[in-house]
């Protein structure tokens, strides 16, 4: 039977009420989605806010890694996805690609015991794993550069999975050396080493569209997420996480004009005027919205109902040395 929104909202809300759950949704869900969330923000504050909670259930609109990074934080807890989702950068390394990759920076030279791996968070529960094995730890867009700074005090070189693009944008701001695996540099002189993973909304916004804005409409200011390429976030006025991204903009003058190079829902609804996206292709995520309000309702009804849908299990080795990834993010 298919219900309208309305009626979807009425339900989802009488489950809120009935069960013991806490709805979590990230930004760049679909607004209808978004606003049925009891806790939402950034991947840094949605990990935090949710292992704060006391809900015996977790229901998560947003990407697998992060219902994953839930329930690494919070084992008791149960964690259901609406839709097992998952983010297009997260896919592009699993842990024996990660493997690969020591043994690339291995054979020029550089020994396990000289690298201190990295993951963004973005990045399935296994490369958490092997990252956490080896004594590295877990950024998000919102403390890359705190946790970068810390590292590099044991003075290790710093493989970092698997965005390419913060990497970079985080080695160009602290005036450090990078490259990316296989781009022909010779590992050794870099600081940090790049795996060359990327995300593919993020890699719609390009310099051409900076210059068109800032042409139509001179003295616009340019703010864009830190999985832009280095060219984009160089050029721009402000680079941050998403929630770094709405408190600037929400702060700006009314009669501001500001062009936003970040996931199309979160820009779409952040203010009514003077806000353009930075691309004139949408830049939709696919991922994030594959999560509908219908789903977000089937799952809470499975809940009621004793059989979660898309319930979320991590076995113990990887639950183990992923969490201590993520706790030493967040200790820092
Ligand atoms: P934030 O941590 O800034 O919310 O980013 C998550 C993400 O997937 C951006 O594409
Ligand atoms: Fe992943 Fe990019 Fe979607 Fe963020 S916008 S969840 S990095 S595919």
């Amino acid at each position: 039977m298919q219900f309208t929104n309305k009626e979807l909202i009425q339900k989802i809300d009488a489950y809120k009420k009935k069960l013991s759950v806490t709805v979590v949704a990230h930004f760049y869900q679909r607004d209808e989605v978004f606003e049925m969330g009891d806790i939402t923000g950034d991947s840094l504050e949605l990990a935090m806010k949710t292992k704060a909670d006391k809900a015996e259930f977790v229901v998560f609109c947003g990407v697998g890694f992060m219902g994953q990074s839930v329930k690494v934080l919070s084992p008791n807890k149960r964690v259901v996805m609406p839709k097992l989702a998952c983010c297009a950068m997260a896919s592009m390394i699993d842990s024996l690609q990660f493997n690969d990759s020591l043994k690339i920076l291995n054979a020029a030279g550089i020994a396990n015991e000289d690298i201190l791996p990295i993951t963004y968070i973005n990045s399935d529960v296994g490369v958490k794993a092997r990252v956490g094995e080896m004594g590295g730890v877990v950024c998000t867009s919102s403390n890359a550069k705190k946790i970068i700074t810390i590292a590099l005090e044991e003075g290790k070189k710093i493989l970092f999975v698997p965005d390419r693009c913060l990497g970079q944008n985080i080695a160009n701001q602290m005036g450090l050396k990078s490259c990316i695996i296989g781009d022909g540099s010779d590992l050794k002189q870099s600081d940090i080493i790049c795996f060359d993973g990327f995300c593919s909304v993020h890699q719609l916004f390009c310099v051409d569209d900076i210059e068109f804005y800032r042409k139509k409409f001179p003295g616009i200011l340019i703010a864009t997420h830190p999985e832009c390429d280095p060219a984009i976030c160089d050029a721009s006025d402000f680079v941050g996480s998403t929630s770094q991204l709405i408190k600037y903009i929400t702060e700006l003058p009314e009669d501001q004009k500001v062009a936003v190079g970040t996931e199309f829902n979160m820009v779409n609804r952040l203010r009514p005027k003077n806000t353009y996206i930075l691309s004139s292709t949408k830049p939709e995520c696919p991922t994030m919205n594959e999560t509908t309000l219908n789903d977000l309702y089937l799952a809470l009804k499975s809940i009621d109902e004793g059989e979660p849908l898309n319930e979320i299990h991590i076995d113990k080795n990887t639950q183990k040395w992923a969490k201590v990834a993520l706790e030493r993010m967040l200790a820092l």
